[in-house]
């Protein structure tokens, strides 16, 4: 199944993006922790190759500790300035400030070789739909400058805030891919709540996400619904059982698998089901995912 999702504003984000990069010495990068491929623009790489380039691994409190910890080791050992944060979290947002002064002592010191004596960066904010860029500019900024909303794809006008005597941020329109090259991107983002919920019908997404939980975090159905899989068991047969717990059941007594889906995405979505990620570090390949349950 491939996905196409290219709304006509992400074409005129992306043109803005193209604009304002040169405008910029940092790209603060904004990801989904749970997610971390997934949830990244890889044309950025190769449009922002001369800059100083911060990856913020957000909602790193809705994710798998022990993966997130890995997946930022890597993209370190790639070049990136990396930190996890929880955009709600003011306390956490502030370490930000700190990393683009470290990242851009090298650009300090070419200004400084040139006679420039300002140490004035200018950052932009860039991501995905929904992975938390306008939660971390309000935060980080400490009052509501930017709008948030729960509608993926909903965009702004770019502004500049400036933040302190050193540092001036632009808020950018998120963008996303033309188009999703792998499968498993597109069930990942529509799991996060990054491309709108009718592109996928809910009950294919939800029953790939039981598959891959019953692969890797069996112990949070357990914790959350009280359901042991058992050995092999189909996600199905999980599907059923958590309907019959929760009352997800038609007046004629078949399983209502729209809603027990819909109760299953909000757990993930919320925290509920536990710190969960949805890729591993290192598995990604071009050959395929070998996570990739459809
Ligand atoms: P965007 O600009 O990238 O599109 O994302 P936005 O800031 O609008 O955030 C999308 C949703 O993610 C918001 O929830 C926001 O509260 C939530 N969020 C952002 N950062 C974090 C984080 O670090 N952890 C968690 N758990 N959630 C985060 P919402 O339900 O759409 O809106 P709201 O009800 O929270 O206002």
């Amino acid at each position: 199944m491939k996905i196409q999702w290219y709304p006509g504003h992400m074409a005129k984000a992306k043109r803005k993006m193209k604009e304002d990069l040169p405008l910029c010495d940092v790209i603060v990068e904004v990801i989904d922790s749970r997610c971390p491929n997934s949830s990244r623009n890889p044309e950025i790489d190769q449009l922002a190759k001369d800059k100083i380039r911060i990856l913020l691994f957000n909602k790193l409190d809705l994710a798998d500790d022990e993966r997130s910890k890995l997946f930022m080791e890597d993209f370190h050992r790639r070049g990136f300035f990396t930190l996890g944060i929880d955009a709600r979290n003011r306390a956490s947002v502030k370490r930000v400030s700190k990393l683009i002064q470290e990242a851009s002592q090298p650009l300090y010191e070419k200004n400084r070789k040139k006679g420039i004596s300002s140490q004035m960066v200018r950052a932009m904010v860039l991501g995905i739909p929904n992975v938390g860029k306008s939660t971390f500019i309000n935060a980080f900024v400490g009052r509501s400058t930017a709008k948030t909303g729960n509608k993926p794809g909903v965009t702004r006008g770019n502004q500049w805030i400036k933040l302190d005597k050193n540092v001036q941020l632009l808020d950018t329109p998120g963008i996303t891919w033309p188009k999703f090259e792998r499968e498993i991107v597109g069930y990942n983002l529509a799991l996060i709540g990054s491309i709108n919920d009718d592109i996928l019908p809910i009950e294919d997404l939800v029953f790939y996400f039981l598959k891959y939980l019953v692969r890797y975090y069996p112990k949070a159905i357990l914790e959350r619904y009280g359901i042991e899989p058992e050995e092999g068991e189909a996600a199905l047969s999980i599907m059923d059982k958590i309907a019959v717990k929760r009352a997800c059941i038609k007046k004629g007594g078949d399983v209502d698998y729209t809603r027990v889906s819909r109760l299953i995405l909000d757990d993930f979505r919320s925290g509920r089901l536990g710190k969960i990620s949805l890729e591993h570090p290192g598995k990604w390949s071009d050959e395929g995912d070998e996570d990739s349950a459809v």
